[in-house]
C-alpha cells in the first residue's frame, strides 16, 4: 500500500519534530505514541524507517495496515494494566499533543541507547488559551526537563506559545539517550 497520505491529517507537522527528523539513524525504529493520524510517524515511515503507530483508537492510520515497515498498535495507554509495548526499544520516540503523567517513566525507559525523545505537548499557561485546561493534561514548568534528567541528554528544550494552528501554550523537547 501506498505511503502516501490517504488518511486526512489536516494539521501540519510540528515544526520541532521536523527540526530534529533527521537525527534519527537510518532504519532506526520510530514510535509515534498517540498517534492519531500518524502525522509524524508517516514523516519517518515515508523516510523508510519502521515505525509502529499506537493508539487507543486507530482509525486515523488504518490505510498503513497493508504497509510492510508499518506497526499499528490499539491499546489504552491509561488503563491499569500492563505497558502494552513490554521491554520494547525505539530508536525514537515521538509524542505530541498527549500527556498521561503516570507513563512518561516508561515512555523514557522505551528508548534505546543512542536513541531519541521528541515530545510537544501542552503546557502551563494553556488555560488562557483553551483545551486542554485539566492539570493532568497539561505539563507543569519543566516538567519534561525534570522527567529525562539522569536518563537522557538534553539536545534542545523551550516552552514557547506556538501560534498556529490556533495560538496555545506548548513545552517540547529533544533528548537522547548516551
Ligand atoms: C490530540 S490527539 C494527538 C494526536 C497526534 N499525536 C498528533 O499530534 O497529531 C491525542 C491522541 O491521543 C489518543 N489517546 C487519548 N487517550 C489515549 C489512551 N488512553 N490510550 C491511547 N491513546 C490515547 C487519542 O485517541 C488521540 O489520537
Amino acid at each position: 500500500m501506498s505511503r502516501s497520505k490517504t488518511h486526512t491529517t489536516r494539521i501540519a507537522p510540528s515544526r520541532w519534530i521536523v527540526r530534529f527528523a533527521n537525527r534519527i539513524s537510518r532504519s532506526g525504529t520510530v514510535l509515534d505514541l498517540a498517534c492519531g493520524g500518524g502525522r509524524h510517524g508517516r514523516i519517518f515511515l515515508a523516510k523508510g524507517h519502521p515505525t509502529t503507530f499506537l493508539d487507543r483508537d486507530c482509525s486515523g492510520v488504518e490505510d498503513l495496515s497493508g504497509d510492510s515497515l508499518a506497526e499499528v498498535i490499539s491499546a489504552d495507554l491509561e488503563s491499569h494494566d500492563s505497558w502494552p509495548l513490554a521491554d520494547r526499544r525505539f530508536n525514537c520516540v515521538v509524542v505530541t499533543n498527549y500527556l498521561w503523567r503516570p507513563i512518561l517513566p516508561r515512555i523514557i525507559s522505551s528508548i534505546a541507547a543512542g536513541g531519541h525523545l521528541l515530545y510537544e505537548t501542552f503546557a502551563e499557561g494553556n488555560e488562557a488559551f483553551g483545551r486542554p485546561r485539566r492539570p493532568d493534561f497539561i505539563l507543569r514548568s519543566g516538567e519534561l526537563l525534570d522527567a529525562v534528567r539522569g536518563h537522557l541528554d538534553v539536545i534542545a528544550y523551550e516552552q514557547c506559545v506556538l501560534q498556529k494552528p490556533s495560538p496555545r501554550i506548548v513545552q517540547h523537547i529533544a533528548a537522547r539517550r548516551p
